[in-house]
């Protein structure tokens, strides 16, 4: 793994952006995994910033998300659909056809799982997967004891999770229980992946990230044999590292 270490949130954003930009820039098509949450907010700041100023195209870019809440429409605005829309894709020049999430309201949800998985694959797979870190290892939505081999699958989600996400709804109760999430092998596989971990509350995380074993207990740390990963932590977290 390579470890970046920058002063703050903003350059965290602004080193992750860099690195964004300048792939979408050279490539003739590229295909970006993205993630939502607190964390990639500043970012996607800085690619809207970086388009609307410098003009960088997305035209040749499909995006394909991680996750999905299991029963909020596209227009619930606490699903990843509407997150997205309001922090990136509203502002961008994507083609619609190219943005791609899970349906969270598929009424089989089984085979909306088989179809984003292959819907992944039948483009060439994903060539930069940017993520973020729960904080008891959760990448996407693959919670602990998740399979490392897991594709696309539905999840209940850990209470913590549930707990640490209510902060974007108006009460824990309305947090959903379930969602759709890339498995953990459907994000190993990427050619290429940024993981940003920003703040203290990520301290004992990323501790167990970089020290610990690799284990499914701790989803995140089976990125340590991922040939191709750079991970961006802010002084908030480094501090202790
Ligand atoms: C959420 C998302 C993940 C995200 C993680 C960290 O539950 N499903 O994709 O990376 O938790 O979120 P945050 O950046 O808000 O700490």
């Amino acid at each position: 793994m390579k470890i970046m270490k920058v002063d703050n949130y903003s350059e965290l954003c602004r080193t992750a952006a860099a690195i964004i930009i300048e792939k979408v820039a050279m490539a003739d098509k590229i295909n970006l995994g993205l993630a939502t949450g607190s964390t990639p907010i500043g970012l996607y700041c800085y690619l809207v910033d970086d388009h609307l100023r410098n003009h960088t195209s997305y035209h040749h870019v499909k995006t394909f998300n991680l996750d999905e809440y299991v029963g909020l429409s596209p227009d619930d605005p606490n699903s990843y659909h509407y997150y997205m829309e309001e922090n990136l894709f509203h502002y961008m020049d994507l083609w619609p056809e190219n943005i791609h999430l899970p349906n969270g309201i598929s009424e089989q949800l089984s085979a909306e799982c088989h179809q984003y998985e292959s819907l992944i694959a039948n483009h060439g797979g994903i060539d930069l997967q940017l993520l973020g870190l729960g904080r008891n290892g959760h990448i996407g939505f693959n919670e602990p004891g998740t399979s490392f081999q897991s594709k696309t699958h539905v999840v209940d989600l850990d209470d913590s999770t549930r707990k640490a996400n209510s902060r974007f709804f108006d009460s824990i109760d309305q947090v959903p229980q379930q969602a759709i999430t890339m498995g953990i092998d459907t994000i190993f596989s990427s050619k290429e992946i940024l993981l940003l971990v920003s703040g203290e509350g990520k301290i004992e995380a990323v501790k167990r990230l970089l020290e610990g074993e690799i284990s499914e207990d701790f989803p995140a740390s089976i990125l340590k044999n991922h040939p191709n990963i750079t991970v961006i932590v802010d002084s908030g977290t480094i501090a202790e590292i």
